[in-house]
């Protein structure tokens, strides 16, 4: 893995919007697999993303810490369920996709670059960057359009939303899509781009993020085998047994 800002001088430079409409439109059609949840859970024991600095373990380990420290506050079933799924998307790797478009944290495409945006100035190798268009403000948004209007750069978070939509309420489904947007969520950018849904969506995902940065605060890796009953449990509640992805 090439150091982190080598990382995202990739990452800034490839994710246009072209690049994300042809993401979308190929992964949307989740012809890829047919799997259940936790299957798709244990080929992400095999794991470990480099590109991500918080997470030092294997995305099985990961998946299940957030989980279980959300289970441990009394949350809702549903957060607990988003908790475990919500980097399952990363499989996108075993499906030859490069890190840049993987993971990193996302962006809106098609409109100005917050200045918040980490490695901000690795877009300048962005052709969207020098379009009239797409460098305006509001690009090519209209202000509190809602973000489900708007097009992310293309990563684990948009593809597991494509996968999950049909079975998870809009809290669950906000977080899983927005929880990499860190200049949204973290650093208050693109207000502009928000409507009343997407006020009340992010206080979810701003609870979400402590937990997905504080699972590695867990001491003792939670053991897949002895959670696998609670947790296939938990997601037959929510999936069919196997699912499009
Ligand atoms: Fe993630
Ligand atoms: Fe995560």
């Amino acid at each position: 893995m090439p150091g982190i800002p080598q990382f995202y001088k990739e990452n800034h430079t490839h994710q246009t919007l072209e690049h994300v409409l042809a993401m979308k439109q190929r992964y949307g059609r989740l012809d890829n697999a047919w799997m259940g949840v936790w299957e798709a859970l244990e080929l992400m024991d095999g794991l470990v993303d480099s590109a991500d600095p918080d997470v030092k373990t294997t995305q099985a380990v990961h998946a299940l810490q957030t989980a279980e420290t959300v289970r441990r506050d009394g949350q809702p079933d549903w957060f607990i369920l988003t908790a475990l799924i919500h980097d399952l998307g990363k499989i996108l790797y075993f499906m030859g996709e490069s890190q840049w478009t993987v993971v990193g944290d996302t962006f809106p495409v098609g409109c100005r670059y917050a200045e918040k945006i980490v490695y901000r100035e690795f877009f300048a190798n962005n052709p969207d960057f020098y379009d009239s268009l797409y460098s305006s403000a509001h690009g090519i948004y209209t202000p509190h359009c809602g973000l489900r209007n708007v097009h992310l750069s293309f990563g684990h978070d948009e593809y597991m939303y494509m996968v999950c939509k049909n079975y998870l309420p809009p809290e669950a489904l906000a977080i899983i899509r927005y929880h990499s947007f860190y200049s949204w969520h973290t650093e208050g950018e693109y207000a502009w781009l928000m409507d009343d849904h997407d006020v009340e969506m992010l206080k979810w995902v701003k609870q979400f993020n402590k937990y997905d940065l504080g699972s590695n605060l867990v001491e003792d890796p939670p053991d897949l085998e002895s959670l696998k009953p609670f947790y296939t449990d938990l997601i037959a509640k929510f999936f069919p047994p196997k699912i499009r992805w």
